[in-house]
């Protein structure tokens, strides 16, 4: 059954999906890899369909299969497709700019995190409708951080030089962070025009330009399908999600 969107709701998410899936391994476009019989993108939108906050999707597309991804989506949920570009970055840009007039609320949400559940994308959502203007979810760093660098040439025969640690971070004052991403529009709109540099999230461009960036508690289902062994952990967590 096709989800209903809130004509009434202050959000729109933009959804990059352009990416090739390279870590993944062979198999095409991630975002339209299976995951127990249905793509990841399917599952993604399901999920940000059902936020009640929700009044519109723009999912950036891998530039072939934009017809293709219409299709997939139009049994799923309204959205409006856009080929993506060849960074994720570029990616959103494409996407922002399909934005529908007077929506208040942005949030940039990976395809790739296609199990995040519905009460993360509001909650990321109410906290930019609270005053914050830009807002992450984000969870502890679990393993040790070191920071390297290279290490002195071994003997002529032994392979590239090995890394030497250089230092221990401090991982209580570390988070890894996830999406989806929420931003104020005016403020993501005004991070996307001024960035020169591709980065890897969007919080990045905002922190750039001065703009305070807001933590809330992110979630493990809403863990990035990377390489294989992610898609193995996703179809375990499909039971729980
Ligand atoms: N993405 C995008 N456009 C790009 C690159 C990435 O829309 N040019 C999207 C991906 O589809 C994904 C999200 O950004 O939903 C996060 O990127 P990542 O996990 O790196 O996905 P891929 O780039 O597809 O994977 P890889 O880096 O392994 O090729
Ligand atoms: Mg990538």
């Amino acid at each position: 059954m096709t989800a209903q969107l809130n004509a009434r709701g202050d959000v729109a998410v933009l959804v990059p999906a352009a990416g090739a899936g390279l870590r993944l391994g062979p198999g095409g476009p991630k975002a339209l890899r299976l995951l127990a019989g249905e793509p990841l993108l399917v599952h993604a939108i399901r999920r940000i369909a059902a936020a009640g906050s929700v009044r519109a999707i723009v999912v950036a597309a891998p530039a072939g299969e934009v017809e293709a991804v219409q299709e997939l989506l139009a049994p799923v949920a309204p959205v409006t497709v856009v080929a993506g570009g060849a960074e994720r970055q570029e990616s959103v840009s494409l996407a922002l700019a399909a934005v529908p007039a007077g929506v208040g609320i942005v949030l940039v949400h990976d395809a790739a995190r296609a199990l995040t559940p519905p009460q993360l994308i509001e909650s990321v959502a109410a906290a930019v409708r609270a005053g914050h203007p830009a807002v992450i979810p984000v969870l502890p760093v679990v393993d040790t951080i070191k920071e390297v660098g290279p290490g002195a040439a071994g003997p002529a025969d032994s392979g590239p030089p090995l890394e030497v640690v250089l230092g221990t971070v401090d991982r209580a004052v570390l988070r890894s962070v996830q999406t989806p991403q929420g931003f104020r529009y005016d403020v993501l709109a005004a991070a996307h025009a001024a960035a020169a540099d591709p980065l890897t999230d969007d919080a990045g461009l905002v922190e750039k330009a001065g703009v305070p960036v807001t933590c809330v508690p992110g979630s493990e289902l809403a863990m990035k399908i990377t390489r294989p062994l992610d898609l193995i952990l996703a179809e375990a967590l499909l039971h729980v999600s």
